[in-house]
């Protein structure tokens, strides 16, 4: 076998590497590396002598050339204990992994890293993504990076200063009337034509690899113990699947000291579609019901590309999902401001969701917990762009905005 191949989680088919994150089958394609060979290269002591940069898991990415990788100086986010909140909920331990510290503000930097890496070694020259906003930034970031063209499309309610931060890494950016799945069909009609790479979530390997980094960079930073439960907000779902894959990986090498944790995803009320899943015993997920009431995050995703993977990956781990209400993020954003981090609505929602989940005993009193701090409050303050970039419903419209 080559370093790594790609292996279908519908029908089990392994295929040679290439830039698709689509089965034949309608599954998704995720990277399988021989571990072997890795195991051959790293170890936790190699590591020690690396820099803090999510680069340092190099062998357990998909980039073949050391000069393919695009890097703004994404990962090594620190892991902090919450002594107080530990003591509020009465659990033994509560982490916060800070990847609001990543370039542009979230942890979607580390998907675009290793995305963009790979659309670089390939030679792709302009890409688009739809998004709730987090994901359009950093893409447009590692983009101006590589200089590629970027085309990023977001719904007309993302948050003004995400929008306003696309515009300076220069991508052409649109807001659309509609959802984020309405964006990525605009996106779909005008790819051909424009020669766009689609990076929306699942589209090709790459994202979840980036993600994987989260992982593999708290199982190193708690000596290869994982904590009993990881709470993570979820939209697409792309970060659950990196959680959950970089642990399996972990667990094949035989470095972790510890049972795997228990996932749990948070969603808000309004837009739950893995929740409902959840709850009513579901194996497909179905899209959220209109009209969709939650709020303009990035856990505003109707219809998950591949929902099935993110309800099966909670139940094998023997996690949940939880719906939090949009005061009950408020609230955990002052309590959060009161411990000195400034936090998006979908960083605060991992404590509403775990505050729940301790008040109903999911999670007990003996264990440990680390909520995954996905995004900076400041990314979600009013800011008017300037100028105020088109609005277009469909694709023909959004052509007239572009070079010819
Ligand atoms: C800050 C933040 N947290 C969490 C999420 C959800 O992540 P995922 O798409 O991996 O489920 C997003 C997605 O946009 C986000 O911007």
């Amino acid at each position: 076998m080559d370093r790594f191949r790609l292996r279908c989680t519908c029908c089990n088919k392994a295929i040679a590497f290439e830039l698709k994150g689509r089965c034949t089958c309608g599954g998704s394609l995720l990277v399988e590396y021989d571990l072997e060979q890795v195991a051959a290269k790293l170890s936790p002591n190699t590591l020690l002598g690396r820099t803090a940069s999510m680069w340092r898991y190099k062998e357990l990415l998909p980039v073949l050339h050391e000069q393919s990788i695009v890097s703004l100086g994404e990962g090594g986010t620190p892991l902090i204990r919450m002594p107080r909140l530990e003591r509020e909920l009465e659990v033994r331990q509560l982490f916060v992994k800070r990847e609001e510290q990543n370039p542009t503000g979230s942890f979607k930097a580390r998907g675009f890293s290793s995305t963009i890496s790979l659309l670089h070694e390939y030679g792709v020259t302009k890409v688009a993504v739809p998004s709730n906003g987090n994901a359009a930034s950093a893409m447009a970031a590692y983009a101006a990076r590589a200089g590629m063209q970027a085309v990023v499309l977001v719904p007309r309610d993302c948050p003004g200063i995400i929008i306003e931060e696309c515009m300076r890494f220069g991508a052409f950016t649109f807001q659309v009337r509609g959802l984020i799945h309405d964006a990525g069909a605009i996106i779909e009609a005008g790819k051909a034509e424009q020669g766009w790479f689609n990076a929306g979530t699942l589209r090709e390997p790459g994202r979840v690899e980036g993600k994987k980094t989260m992982g593999l960079e708290l199982a190193e930073q708690l000596g290869w113990r994982l904590p009993d439960v990881i709470v993570y907000p979820t939209g697409g779902g792309s970060g659950i699947v990196g959680l959950w894959k970089a642990f399996r990986e972990l667990h094949e090498l035989g470095w972790l000291q510890s049972e795997l944790p228990r996932l749990v995803s948070v969603q808000e009320r309004g837009c739950t579609p893995i929740v409902d899943a959840l709850r009513n015993g579901d194996t497909q997920v179905q899209p959220a019901p209109e009209p969709v009431s939650s709020s303009p995050t990035g856990l505003r995703v109707p219809n998950p590309p591949d929902g099935s993977l993110i309800a099966s990956i909670l139940r094998r781990t023997g996690g949940t999902a939880v719906s939090v209400t949009a005061e009950q993020i408020a609230e955990a954003q002052r309590r959060l401001g009161l411990e000195g981090l400034s936090s998006s609505p979908e960083a605060a929602a991992t404590l509403a969701g775990a505050i729940q989940l301790r008040a109903q005993g999911w999670i007990r009193p003996k264990e440990s917990v680390v909520l995954f701090h996905t995004a900076h409050a400041d990314k979600y303050l009013p800011w008017k762009p300037s100028p105020e970039p088109p609005t277009v419903e469909n694709y023909e419209q959004l052509k007239l905005w572009l070079p010819s």
